[in-house]
């Protein structure tokens, strides 16, 4: 397993350009089995999780081609089994259970088990998929999904607001007979973003962005080009690297509505902000001082940011408390942090963090996709060289991490395992 030597101190100066958010393309991709016409998806990332997807895709039998950040698919699928060495693999994998529901009436879909940030469920997935008349048992580790006679449009209510659940639902609800109505829906920019793809190819969805979104059911999709959203966890990580090392960059890409809460908390430790049409310029005026977040679903405080601030606040003039709301066990970099000199004390789902003027160098180990580039900017905001290892996480959702701090001054090298 690789690891990355990160020798801290330099401030981060130059411009980046933001990637395809991941989080959007992996229910783009599988909104591909939908139709048997051509789906071409533009800007979508190089990652890990981006190609396990196109590999699932393959293994249901759609004709999946990738041409730089484009991918091409089509034909739809010719199985309906999603296997357990796949979806393991990758969580997201379970957002091919409504359009496999819906387009074929049925899907075999491992249940993805947990990963290190929690026991994730997938139990409001499967209440959706009910919802619209599916007959759902679960054997065999296996979700087992029936809708003979196709989906019926029908009222899908979420008791809490889940981001995947509410992508399950709206996918399945396309292609129902009538009307469905999706209530408490979660309002992410990557929900917007499907849904415009998803009217692209001929859907007829209303109210996505909001609380509550309206489906007039449709009997085909057809073919569609769709640019896949800017990431707004990139652009925020790396707006959190700029302020961490006193530096200053230039987002290319970046769309500020997509990051309100995290502009407002950094403009609140002493940063300067300016943005415009798809550009986001962060300056930073010191050592930040202390600020308290509470992550909450879209427009809040966005959960996958929380271990990036936390570093952040590791540093910060003064004392932080952060509330974790989403996740059960999202603070899987405090011992990491700890070893880097942090002094950080965790309550159930609050973390008590007193800044310290600097941090020590020191070799951590990555746990989880955001924990790990949280341990980077660390390192990146300390003087000394730091390791960290199991880069692996870090794949799973930056594309060219390296090359794109490299070229702001940041200075890392791979080690080869
Ligand atoms: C999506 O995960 C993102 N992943 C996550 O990003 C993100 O942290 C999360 O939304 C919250 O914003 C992708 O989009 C691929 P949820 P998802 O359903 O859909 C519970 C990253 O780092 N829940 O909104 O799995 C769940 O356990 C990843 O890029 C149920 O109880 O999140 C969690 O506590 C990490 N039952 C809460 O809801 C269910 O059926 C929110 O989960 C589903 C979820």
């Amino acid at each position: 397993m690789d690891s990355l030597e990160i020798k801290g101190g330099n401030a981060l100066r130059g411009e980046i350009t933001i990637s395809g958010a991941k989080n959007a393309a992996l229910p783009l991709l599988a909104a591909a089995l939908m139709t048997t016409d051509k789906l071409v998806l533009e800007n979508v990332p190089r990652l890990a999780d981006t190609l396990s997807m196109e590999g699932l895709l393959r293994h249901l039998g759609v004709a999946v081609t990738r041409d730089h950040e484009t991918v091409t698919m089509s034909g739809g699928a010719n199985s309906f089994d999603a296997p357990y060495d796949l979806v393991t693999k990758m969580r997201a994998s379970v957002l091919v259970l409504g359009p496999l529901l819906a387009r074929y009436g049925e899907a075999r879909v491992s249940l993805p088990g947990g990963c290190a940030i929690g026991t994730r469920p997938v139990d409001l997935h499967i209440r959706a998929m009910q919802a619209l008349g599916a007959v759902v048992e679960l054997a065999d580790g296996y979700i087992q999904a029936r809708a003979r006679k196709g989906l019926q449009g029908g009222r899908i209510m979420f008791p809490m607001v889940s981001v995947g659940g509410t992508e399950n639902a709206l996918m399945a609800a396309v292609l129902a007979k009538g009307e469905s109505e999706i209530v408490n829906a979660a309002r992410e920019p990557e929900i917007t973003d499907l849904a415009d793809c998803l009217n692209a190819m001929g859907a007829q969805i209303s109210g996505h962005g909001t609380d509550t979104i309206t489906v007039q059911g449709v009997d085909t999709l057809h073919a569609a080009t769709h640019r896949v959203v800017a990431d707004r966890i990139e652009a925020g990580t790396f707006a959190i690297a700029a302020v961490m090392t006193q530096g200053d960059l230039v987002l290319r890409g970046a769309r500020d509505r997509h990051l309100d809460a995290l502009l407002a908390v950094l403009r609140e430790t002493g940063a300067s902000i300016e943005s415009q049409p798809g550009i986001i310029h962060i300056k930073s005026n010191g050592r930040p001082r202390a600020a308290d977040i509470t992550t909450d679903p879209f427009p809040g405080f966005p959960t996958d940011l929380q271990a990036q601030f936390m570093a952040m606040m590791c540093i910060a003039d003064g004392s932080s408390h952060i509330s974790e709301t989403i996740f059960e066990n999202r603070f899987m970099h405090v011992p990491e942090l700890l070893r880097m000199g942090a002094d950080i004390k965790v309550n159930g789902g609050t973390a008590l963090v007193r800044g310290r003027a600097s941090l020590t160098p020191a070799p951590v180990m990555a746990t989880d996709l955001r924990a790990s580039v949280s341990l980077v900017l660390a390192a990146l905001a300390t003087t000394g060289t730091s390791t960290v290892s199991r880069i692996y996480h870090l794949e799973r959702g930056y594309s060219d991490l390296e090359t794109k701090l490299g070229n702001c001054g940041a200075e890392l090298c791979r080690i080869k395992a």
